[in-house]
């Protein structure tokens, strides 16, 4: 997956000024996704078209013994992991208070290392489920949203979108305030295929599990100060690590892989795959931050992609964000 992005991040400098035909793929989609995204939160140099706002920490993940019997993945045999994750707040403003409703869904990335020096991602956040299942719908979600200033005449563009796309309001509800990064649940969303040694396969969707969970009600969120988040976390870390348990939700058969806006039942089971372990917050987070790409779609061997189509529009959609935020 990852050799088929980076060629792309070359040519994202070319496709950005050409003429494209609309949602020919994914790498047009996320195109115009990110313009979309430029418009309605303002162009912000060296900062992601998305989640700009976040915090860059280190520690490490070790896997249980459950989790190698479901991937033969490296990061599931028992050592050690060190991981780079970096928490944020949704939006395209980097100064976004992240007590605001806005700042909703926060997000958690990891990016595990591996020995012999290759990396994966997960990418993952505080929505229990998507709004849309393509890439095309989030488009036109995002352009609804541009379209319905407060003073728009009713309905509004987004109220017909949320007539035509009754998910999306559901989704967009999911996702509270926390008191602290530490103290929320994160959802994978997408689909992953694990292989094991046997060859057996198996669809997941991972969840990232605090110690507990501390939501905020809107009133106390709008008290916080602008940073609260950002500043709480580095603070916590000094006095001890922050662990989550990362869960892998197991599909049924029946389950549908290729649709974010539906969740699994509750029932399904949940393997405890491991500990993430963060240690410290890194010096300076707004450096690292610029340098850092998370890919949902770079995996290893024991991790395939679904036939969820949000990958690969996420995928195209990072790298254009990234290629722009690097010049
Ligand atoms: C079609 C669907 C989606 C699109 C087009 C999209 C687009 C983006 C873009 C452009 C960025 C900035 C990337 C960068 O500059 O590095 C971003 C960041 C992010 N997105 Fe999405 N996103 C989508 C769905 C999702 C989903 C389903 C999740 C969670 C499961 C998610 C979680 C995140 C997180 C956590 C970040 C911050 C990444 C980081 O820390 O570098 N997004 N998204």
């Amino acid at each position: 997956m990852i050799k088929k992005i980076f060629p792309f991040v070359l040519a994202t400098l070319t496709l950005m000024s050409a003429p494209v035909a609309a949602f020919a793929d994914d790498d047009t989609v996320a195109t115009e996704i990110v313009d979309t995204m430029n418009k309605l939160f303002g162009v912000h140099p060296g900062f992601r078209a998305n989640h700009a706002k976040g915090l860059v920490t280190e520690g490490h993940f070790k896997a249980s013994p459950d989790a190698a019997g479901l991937s033969k993945a490296a990061i599931f045999n028992g050592s050690s992991i060190p991981v780079t994750v970096r928490f944020s707040d949704s939006t395209g403003v980097p100064n976004i208070p992240d007590g605001k409703a806005n700042a909703n869904p926060h997000g958690l990335s990891i990016k595990y290392h591996l020995p012999d020096g290759s990396e994966t991602d997960m990418v993952i956040n505080s929505l229990h489920f998507f709004p849309v299942a393509s890439g095309a719908d989030f488009h036109d979600m995002l352009q609804a949203i541009a379209a319905s200033p407060d003073n728009a005449p009713k309905p509004t563009k987004l109220d017909q979108f949320f007539e035509a796309h009754p998910a999306a309001p559901k989704a967009l509800a999911t996702p509270h305030t926390p008191d602290s990064f530490a103290d929320e649940i994160y959802y994978g969303i997408n689909a992953f295929i694990f292989t094991n040694k046997a060859g057996q396969k198996q669809a997941v969707r991972y969840q990232a599990v605090p110690e507990k969970i501390v939501h905020l009600d809107a009133a106390e969120a709008a008290k916080q100060a602008p940073d609260f988040l950002i500043d709480e976390l580095p603070k916590r870390l000094a006095k001890g690590p922050v662990t989550f348990h990362l869960k892998a939700q197991l599909a049924a058969p029946t389950d549908p892989t290729n649709d974010a806006t539906k969740p699994w039942p509750d029932d399904r089971k949940l393997v405890d795959l491991g500990v993430l372990t963060i240690e410290k917050a890194v010096p300076d987070s707004l450096s690292a931050q610029k340098a850092l790409l998370f890919l949902p779609g770079q995996v290893i061997d024991g991790i395939d992609v679904s036939d969820d189509p949000l990958i690969g529009t996420r995928d195209s959609a990072y790298a254009v964000s990234f290629s722009r935020r690097s010049q």
